[in-house]
């Protein structure tokens, strides 16, 4: 059974319908990327499994349906949605957003002191700049911490929605490993990118979304193999 598994999904913003029957599965620990244009519903995908938009159509978790509970119900199951342009608490410390991350672990303080600490292990310029107002941080430290907080809450499933956005080619290269890194560690992950190389270069499978529909979907191997895909998504001619 997949972990996360929707069907025929449809969102509507009063008569734009922006997300038009998706279908598609999330097996246990994996990793799936979805690329596709600006305006394609990628965005309005993940809100609608975090139930932030209003969606037709079905979405199962480890089994259960979630579309109809409530967002801090979809949190509680363990769906962590990190959102675009991170959304940062920017004039909380760097120590405190992540702390903002473990909100609902108030019975475990022993473990959100270990999951600070594994934090900043994972990204030692976090442990450098804790004590500093998170609007200070350079943007590849900005979206470090969005992530880091996003784990703080102990994900089943995360959802990434276009993490490499404004960054360099080297902070996206070390943002790669990191997003290899969740998946290691057993978080299933929906990663969902513009930039379709570190798209494929991460992910056990990929959705293509276009106007709201999946258009093409498979293993990083064969998509990178499509002239289409080669030439709208990869700029290879
Ligand atoms: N709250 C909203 N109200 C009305 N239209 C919206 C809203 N949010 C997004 N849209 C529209 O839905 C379409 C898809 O948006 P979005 O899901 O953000 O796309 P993507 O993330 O793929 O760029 C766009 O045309 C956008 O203008
Ligand atoms: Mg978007």
């Amino acid at each position: 059974m997949p972990q996360v598994e929707i069907q025929d999904l449809r969102v509507a913003y009063g008569k734009a319908k922006i997300l038009e029957g998706v279908s598609m599965e999330v097996e246990q620990r994996e990793l799936v990327s979805v690329i596709g244009p600006n305006g394609a519903g990628k965005t309005t995908l993940l809100r609608a499994i975090s139930r932030v938009a209003e969606p037709q159509g079905s979405i199962t978790f480890e089994g259960q349906r979630i579309d109809h509970l409530s967002p801090v119900q979809v949190v509680k199951r363990g769906i962590i949605h990190c959102p675009e342009r991170r959304r940062l608490f920017p004039d909380l410390s760097v120590e405190d957003n992540l702390k903002m991350g473990a909100y609902l672990r108030t019975k475990d303080k022993d473990g959100v002191a270990r999951d600070l600490e594994r934090m900043f292990n994972l990204f030692p310029i976090l442990r450098d700049r804790r004590n500093q107002d998170a609007r200070t941080l350079s943007g590849g430290e900005q979206q470090m911490l969005a992530i880091a907080r996003s784990l703080m809450s102990q994900p089943k499933f995360l959802m990434l929605d276009e993490p490499s956005m404004g960054l360099a080619l080297l902070v996206k290269k070390f943002l790669a490993e990191t997003i290899k890194g969740i998946r290691e560690d057993g978080v299933t992950t929906l990663l969902v990118e513009q930039d379709a190389d570190l798209a494929f270069s991460v992910a056990d499978r990929v959705y293509v979304l276009e106007h709201g529909k999946v258009a093409l979907q498979g293993v990083p191997e064969d998509l990178m193999k499509n002239p289409y895909v080669k030439e709208i998504y990869l700029g290879i001619a």
